[in-house]
């Protein structure tokens, strides 16, 4: 069984969809543990609410990018978490946590990437007027909501959209593309390792 962690920063939505999907049955995995960015998360009061360790880790408490990911990296290790999945965690991973987990962090990012990367993809979407958006899961590197993409889907920006309505159709289609994108994420992992 797959034991994950997840990242977030915000409402923690994505975290939702992912640890109802394993109450569920369609993820076959373990949440370990939530890693936070941030205090006054929403994200915390459902980890709590489900059960699920979770943990606050400030930048400005340490000396630097390093520090801080040396610290999430032990939590990491007490929990022996094997993935990592990023659910709107607002922070670029650094080498600490890139080469602990080389191809084992994921992310989801509410556009088609390559077009808006970065903060408020779907605002920066809505604005630039395109009539196709998108989900984008993919590894995670070095880069802004770069890496080797897994799985996208398209969402379709009708004549009378708003920003507001374009949130809730990019939300529902991230709440069911994640969790079944890290199942089979997951299933390839374990068919990889037994042909080892
Ligand atoms: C999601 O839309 C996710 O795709 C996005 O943050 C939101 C978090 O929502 N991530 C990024 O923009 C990453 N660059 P949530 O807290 O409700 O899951």
């Amino acid at each position: 069984m797959c034991k994950l962690a997840v990242f977030a920063s915000g409402n923690g939505s994505n975290f939702q969809s992912i640890i109802d999907a394993i109450e569920g049955g369609q993820l076959q995995a373990t949440c370990e543990v939530l890693i936070c960015d941030q205090p006054s998360a929403k994200v915390l009061e459902r980890a709590e609410k489900a059960n699920i360790p979770a943990f606050v880790f400030k930048i400005k408490d340490f000396e630097n990018k390093s520090a801080f990911e040396r610290a999430i990296l032990e939590k990491l290790r007490d929990y022996d978490v094997h993935f990592i999945a990023l659910a709107g965690y607002m922070r670029l991973i650094g080498p600490t946590l890139l080469e602990a987990y080389e191809h084992k962090i994921v992310n989801i990012h509410p556009s088609l990437l390559p077009a808006f990367p970065g903060l408020d993809a779907i605002g920066q979407a809505f604005r630039a007027g395109v009539k196709v958006t998108g989900v984008t899961i993919h590894y995670v590197d070095s880069g802004m909501d770069t890496g080797p993409i897994i799985a996208q889907q398209a969402v379709e920006i009708s004549d009378d959209e708003t920003e507001e309505s374009l949130r809730k159709k990019i939300h529902t289609v991230e709440h069911v593309l994640y969790p079944q994108t890290l199942a089979h994420v997951f299933e390839k992992n374990k068919q990889e390792a037994s042909n080892k």
